[in-house]
This record gives structure tokens, sequence and C-alpha cells, in this order.
């Protein structure tokens, strides 16, 4: 089993991370606990009846994104309150990143703030999600537009639990995956050669991923726990993923799928800018389809969407764009116009990279 320590400068926690090694550290952590203390699982009615955690009290609750909102956190609370739950209550997050954000809000404003820790059982909640004290849930206007910087008491990533995910739900990490591999060179030929093993859900390799996906984010937490400024970069294809996500009510697009959409926009829109080289660009998309993510049409009202992207700064949106591969800035761009809006309509980002379709078919506010 492999330990990654997080420490920003308001909490210190650890990750575990093994193939039927991370529960088991689980089980032994809790023995640590007082014997009085009162312990509380949420989880969901897909993995409750898959996984057997332990004799603890339960919440159960549905984890679809689109109850990711302040009317589940309400009905969370309300069963907290019947059981008793007190400020030592320690509450363990068991599922995916819904449940993840969902508990570590919750657990950050109830009793003005109670113990929890992460069990996390989807691939993007252990290669993302799990740690970095987000805890966002989704308001009508926007994708976790509100919500808390609340730290876990200790990460236990067992990719043991990804057995039983499904092909979508899997494929939904890596779209995650791929954005980190992004950041990261060495993640990126990782991903290019071992794409067989990843697909087979092999335990070393999934072990081998989760582990640099954590250190990549542990580097940008640790120096910017409050998303001011370098912590940024992890917002890479979320401009546009967000915006995706918003636009379609959480219904058509898993978080992944999104944010590869938001990838082939973030490439495409970074050669634009002549930021990168066209064989950047052309990697990051076949990358991209390698893994079976394909470029969409995004229509106008999906940039209106972005107008409500919680990173602008008044009238601008703060993009991340890419360089080379490994290597990311912020550029920083006026919203865009109505007009504008207009003419990215016809814009395929696909066509785009292929070369297809000229630059100059795409204006922006800025040109
Ligand atoms: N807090 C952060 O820093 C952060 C970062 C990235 C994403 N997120 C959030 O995470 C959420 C997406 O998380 P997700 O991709 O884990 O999706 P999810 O939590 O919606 O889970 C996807 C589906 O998989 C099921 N599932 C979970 N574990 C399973 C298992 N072991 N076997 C079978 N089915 C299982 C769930 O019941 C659900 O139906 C989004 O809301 C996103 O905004 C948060
Ligand atoms: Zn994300």
């Amino acid at each position: 089993m492999k330990t990654i320590t997080i420490r920003t400068q308001s909490h210190t926690y650890p990750v575990y991370i093994g193939y039927k090694t991370a529960l088991k550290q689980f089980h032994y952590w809790i023995k640590s606990l007082p014997k009085t203390q009162n312990i509380i699982v949420i989880t969901s009615p897909k993995i409750n009846p898959l996984y057997k955690i332990g004799n603890f009290k339960k919440i159960i609750i549905a984890d679809d994104e689109k109850n990711k909102n302040l009317k589940t956190a309400q009905k969370v609370i309300h069963q907290l309150i019947c059981l008793k739950a007190d400020r030592h209550t320690l509450l363990v997050a068991f599922g995916g990143g819904v449940i993840g954000d969902l508990t570590g809000f919750i657990a950050s404003i109830y009793l003005r703030g109670i113990p929890f820790v992460s069990i996390p059982t989807t691939l993007l909640s252990q290669v993302d999600s799990s740690i970095g004290g987000k805890c966002g849930i989704n308001f009508p206007q926007g994708k976790n537009l509100i919500g808390s910087f609340y730290h876990p008491k200790a990460v236990f990533c067992d990719p043991s639990f990804l057995r039983s995910l499904s092909e979508r739900d899997f494929k939904s990490g890596l779209g995650e995956i791929i954005k980190y591999s992004i950041l990261d060179r060495s993640l990126y030929k990782d991903l290019l050669q071992h794409k067989k093993e990843i697909l087979e859900r092999k335990p070393d390799i999934l072990e081998k991923i989760i582990f640099k996906c954590l250190q990549i984010k542990k580097k940008y937490i640790e120096c910017d726990e409050k998303d001011y400024s370098k912590r940024h970069a992890l917002n890479l294809g979320h401009t546009v993923g967000h915006a995706l996500e918003t636009s379609t009510h959480y219904c058509h697009l898993t978080h992944g799928e999104a944010i590869a959409q938001g990838l082939y926009f973030a490439s495409a829109l970074s050669l634009k800018k002549k930021l990168c080289r066209q064989k950047t660009a052309k990697q990051i998309h076949a990358l991209l389809r390698q893994y079976e993510f394909y470029p969409q049409k995004i229509s106008s009202q999906v940039f209106s969407h972005i107008t409500q992207d919680k990173k602008r700064m008044g009238t601008v949106i703060p993009w991340i764009l890419i360089k080379d591969i490994g290597t990311v800035c912020q550029y920083p761009l006026p919203i865009l116009s109505q007009e504008n809006l207009e003419r990215i309509k016809s814009w395929k980002a696909h066509k785009e990279i292929a070369g297809t379709l000229t630059l100059n078919d795409i204006r922006l506010n800025s040109d």
C-alpha cells in the first residue's frame, strides 16, 4: 500500500492507496477511535448492497448529479439530527464524487463542522475529488456554486471497488485522468503505453495511475489551498466542461465526459491563440480519441453558461490553456458577446485541429 500525506496550511491528512489494502487500513484506523465514537456512513442505494464496510449507522441517498443540491443536504441533516449526531460524530463518505462532495459539505456546516473521512469508490473520486477539500454542491444557475473548503481526516482509495463500476462511470474517471496527463508528461506517456491494462482495470496499473494523479493534485493544492492562483491549473477543461454539465441539467454527460469536451476546446483555443503547436493539439486530440472521447459540437447556449463560471473575474474568464504537454498557463479572455457566441456556433473543435476549418472561422472578443 502507498501513502501520500497532504499538507495544506490548515490541515494535514493521509491518503492510503492500495488494492484490497486501503479498506483494511480504514478498519484499522477506525479501531484507533474511542469505542463510544458515533460513526455514520453516508452512501448510495447502488453501493450499499455491493460492499459491506461494517456494522455502522447508515444514511442512504440517491447519488445522481442532479441530487447534489441543497434539498438533499437538508434531508441528510434531518437524518443526522434523528441519529443524534453530535460534534464528535464521524461521517464516512462511501461512494463517488457526488457522495464525497455532499458529505464533505454537510460535515463542514453541521454543528459548525464535524469530522469526516472518505472512502472513494469511483475512479474519478479516487484520482481527484477525494482530496483537496473542495466540497461543492450545485445550484440551478451553476455547478458547485455553493460550498466550502473542508478537508477529510483521512482518505482510503481502494481500487478493488472499481471492479463493479459501469463502463461509462469508469470512462468518466479517464476524462479527469487525461486532464492530469496534460499537466504531467510522465502520466501522458503512461496513458499512451498502458491503455490495454488501464481499460482492463488491472490493479497494478490502476494503483500507479491513482497515485500519480494524487501526487500531481497534491502539488497544486499544497501551494494554493484556497484556489486563488496556481491551483487554477486544475481547472483545465472545466470552463467548458462545467458549462456543458449545467446547460444539459447534468442529464446527458458524466463529469469526465464533459471535461473531455472541455479539453478538446481548450487545446483548440490554445492553438488559435498560438500558445501551442499544432502537434501538441493533435497529440491531445489523439489521446482523447484513443480513450474513445469524441468531440461534440458545442452550442452557443453552452457558452452563455460560462458567464456563471466561478473563476470569472468581473467580465473576464481566466481560461487555463495549454503551451505544451506538461505546461499550462492562465489566459484571461473577456466573456463572449452574443455576436461572437453566434459565430462560435459553427465551430467544431475536431475540424479545427485537423486543419479543415481555418482558425479565422472563430473570433473571440479579444481578436
Ligand atoms: N471536490 C472536488 O474536488 C471534485 C473534483 C472532481 C469532481 N468532483 C465532483 O464529483 C462528481 C462526479 O463524481 P463521480 O464521477 O465519482 O460520479 P458519481 O458520484 O455520480 O458516481 C457515478 C455513478 O457510479 C456509481 N458508483 C459509485 N461507486 C460505484 C462502484 N464501486 N460500483 C458501481 N457503481 C458505483 C454511483 O452510484 C453513480 O451512479 C461531480 O459532482 C463532480 O463535480 C468534485
Ligand atoms: Zn473535475
